[in-house]
């Protein structure tokens, strides 16, 4: 009997009982729907995954389930999702029905507890599912219980198990490095495992972002397919495995990574790992992106439905070189140009180890009184002073050696006792494990608040990965360390949002090194990338946008790349979060009234690209121009950006590949386009057209000059 043929019948074993509808648990979205069977053995076995099947009784025909939540140690030969050692050393779990609930939260969504238990051990887990009705979004997490009388391990400890069983998967991933963060590639899976994981801890995300799309049966596409877009909501080490088994089945594991993470359960103790947030689509990746993002907005996002102020930052006009008269100026001109809010970068803190440049001073959260004689209240003053909101960099999970936090908690460091240091942007992680720890960092923000009342902005850094990997506290379980460090930093956040739910935050790392939902259950937003190149971040923004809505991208309007006009570097801001990092000194008369008038119309319109519905109609991946368009949730009203990226200078390219086909209006109402922020500040007219006529027969927004960007406003008549 060959391999596959003596496999297939365990692998299907509950394929040839017809299922009693009564043992089906359907888990239901308003177009998609999971439904798992309690078998005949009782186990639980995910017997569909997909579009809901307009005839119920169909679900309890179908031949092809799979046991839910693999396990070690028993038939199954492939990855497992669950592996826990027993306290006799058996590594072997069986987990069989106990029963479920379903409930409805005031929210509308819908949690459904599977619970399974071990019948040898007292081992048990709960399998748990979220589903958001109207966005198509399922959670999923699950929840070890070790119910014996002695301690056990966990060696894996997945968030979730997926089947599918379709002719073909291709996987889009999102990867990259510092300032060239959530590249697009896509591949197709075939026979084995692919896993895109990190084992950065801190800066995370630095390699790879914690997000992806399975496009089933083709490869991806933005407006037509079936696609699943994927993403764990936590801020650590992530794992997804996609194993595709000898019967072209795949199994999508995805959870905390559990690389050097083993953990001892103690009795009685539950480990609750973070939820896989997905959507499915039939109508390809767009349509996923905008079920996450209205999802995210609703659910998961501090302040979600919340506006977003247009900020004035001060890092690249001054770097570290920075002083009470010049930060002021900067204030009055934030006043002057019509910011809401100016925020304070690095360098201000520090006194025996002044923070002149990154090798020092991080740590040591008083102002530097040579910098700031008179504190940061006079900052804060001013600030108030011109109707302008106050915001500050700090980054509090990070020490350098040069400091007196260094010198003074030196247990305090994530470092090797026993070898020499070695550090990445000269400095060290602090030990979140530890409650006095937390203590500390949640400190940072209450002093500054106690002292400045009037900050009403953090921008959060966090520069290095946790390198030189030992915890003082964690002492004889270092394996808890990269998980029990998200619980410690949550554990903050909390401490934080609970006395300060008014506090906006910005997430960073270096850039994008942090891009999570677990995150952003704290913070408002997150800053994308260092990159500020225009061309650069029409590509990195295009792979954000995937997961995450425009109103937690910061976009910043920086020197970077001057090649581009002031304009075409804007309107590529514009389709996120607004904001400069210019020095507006160095401005001329004509770029002045632009930004001027630049924040006025984002202003205008900021409500669609906010909170509204985004359609990537032409990727710059696949032509020389990229078009995104935001539709207000009335249809009423849209923002179309467009840009010709690098078209041969003066090539007269053809009409039909100017022309941009838009999405999302209502085909019976009639729209004015006319193409707004253009250089010399006149709105020019295009015409009234129907909806229909926009979408398709469309406009010829692009161009053939180089470098150059349009924004045109659509509104309904
Ligand atoms: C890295 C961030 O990404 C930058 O925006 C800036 O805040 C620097 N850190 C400051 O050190």
């Amino acid at each position: 009997m060959s391999f596959r043929t003596f496999i297939t019948p365990l692998i299907f074993l509950a394929a040839f009982t017809a299922a009693k509808a009564e043992n089906l648990i359907k888990i239901e979205s308003d177009n998609y729907i999971i439904v798992y069977d309690v078998a005949g053995n009782n186990r639980v076995y995910q017997r569909y995954l997909g579009k809901k099947l307009r005839h119920p009784d169909d679900y309890s025909r179908i031949a092809n389930s799979r046991e839910a939540l693999l396990t070690h140690g028993m038939e199954d030969y492939f990855e497992p999702a669950i592996h826990i050692n027993h306290a006799d050393n058996n590594q072997s779990t069986l987990l069989e029905y106990t029963n479920h609930t379903q409930t409805t939260a005031p929210d509308g969504s819908t949690c459904t507890v599977i619970s399974l238990a071990d019948p040898v051990y007292n081992s048990k887990v709960n399998l748990c599912c979220t589903v958001y009705p109207e966005n198509d979004v399922f959670k999923i997490h699950t929840e070890i219980i070790n119910g014996e009388n002695e301690p056990v391990q966990i060696e894996k400890y997945a968030s979730a198990l997926l089947h599918f069983d379709r002719p073909s998967y291709y996987l889009t991933q999102y990867d990259g490095d510092w300032a060239t963060e959530a590249n697009i590639t896509e591949s197709q899976l075939s026979f084995g495992k692919k896993v895109l994981d990190s084992k950065l801890g801190t800066r995370a995300n630095m390699f790879c972002a914690p997000f992806f799309n399975i496009s089933f049966d083709n490869p991806g596409n933005e407006t037509s397919g079936d696609v699943l877009t994927g993403t764990l909501a936590w801020t650590g080490n992530f794992r997804f495995t996609f194993e595709v088994d000898h019967n072209g089945g795949l199994r999508l594991i995805s959870g905390i990574n559990p690389y050097a993470s083993q953990r001892v359960l103690n009795p009685n103790e539950t480990f609750i790992t973070p939820d896989f947030v997905f959507t499915l689509s039939d109508s390809g990746t767009g349509k996923a992106s905008r079920n996450l993002h209205d999802w995210a907005r609703n659910h998961q996002i501090a302040h979600g439905n919340d506006d977003r102020m247009v900020l004035l930052n001060n890092w690249e006009t001054t770097f570290f070189d920075i002083n009470e008269q010049k930060i002021t100026n900067l204030i009055h001109q934030a006043k002057d140009f019509g910011f809401d809010l100016f925020l304070l970068d690095d360098g201000w803190f520090g006194n025996k180890y002044p923070r002149h440049n990154d090798t020092q001073g991080l740590g040591d959260w008083d102002e530097n009184s040579n910098i700031f004689p008179n504190g940061i209240g006079v900052l804060t003053a001013a600030a108030k002073n011109d109707s302008v909101k106050f915001g500050i960099w700090i980054e509090p999970e990070m020490v350098n050696p040069r400091s007196e936090l260094y010198e003074n908690h030196k247990d305090w460091v994530i470092t090797l006792p026993n070898r020499p240091e070695y550090y990445f942007r000269n400095q060290l992680v602090l030990d979140l494990t530890n409650p006095e720890v937390q203590d500390y960092v949640f400190g940072i923000v209450d002093t500054l608040m106690t002292r400045y009342p009037d900050i009403s902005f953090f921008k959060w850094d966090c520069n290095s990965p946790i390198t030189n990997i030992y915890s003082n506290y964690e002492k004889n379980r270092q394996s808890h360390l990269y998980v029990d460090y998200v619980h410690g930093l949550y554990n903050v956040l909390e401490r934080i949002r609970t006395k300060y739910p008014d506090l906006v935050m910005m997430m960073c790392s270096s850039g994008g090194g942090r891009c999570d939902y677990g995150g952003l259950e704290y913070f408002d937003e997150f800053w994308t990338s260092d990159n500020t190149d225009p061309l650069d971040r029409l590509f990195i923004q295009w792979g954000f946008s995937q997961i995450f809505p425009a109103k937690v991208l910061c976009a910043h309007v920086t020197n970077w790349n001057r090649n581009t006009s002031l304009k075409f570097r804007t309107n590529v801001a514009m389709m996120g979060k607004l904001g400069f990092d210019l020095n507006l000194s160095d401005l001329n008369q004509q770029q002045a009234a632009y930004c001027r008038q630049a924040i006025k119309n984002y202003n205008s319109f900021k409500n669609t690209v906010l909170n509204g519905d985004i359609y990537r109609l032409v990727s710059p991946y696949k032509t020389e121009h990229a078009a995104i368009m935001y539709v207000d949730k009335t249809g009423d009203d849209a923002v179309v950006f467009t840009f010709d990226i690098s078209p041969r200078f003066n090539t007269n390219i053809l009409h039909t590949q100017r022309v941009v086909h838009l999405q999302g209006l209502n085909p019976d109402s009639q729209y004015r386009v006319k193409e707004i922020d253009r250089p010399d500040a006149e709105d020019a007219e295009w015409g009234t057209f129907s909806g229909e006529y926009l979408m398709t027969i469309g406009l010829p927004m692009l161009t053939s000059s180089r470098m150059n960007s349009r924004v045109f406003r659509i509104e309904k008549i």
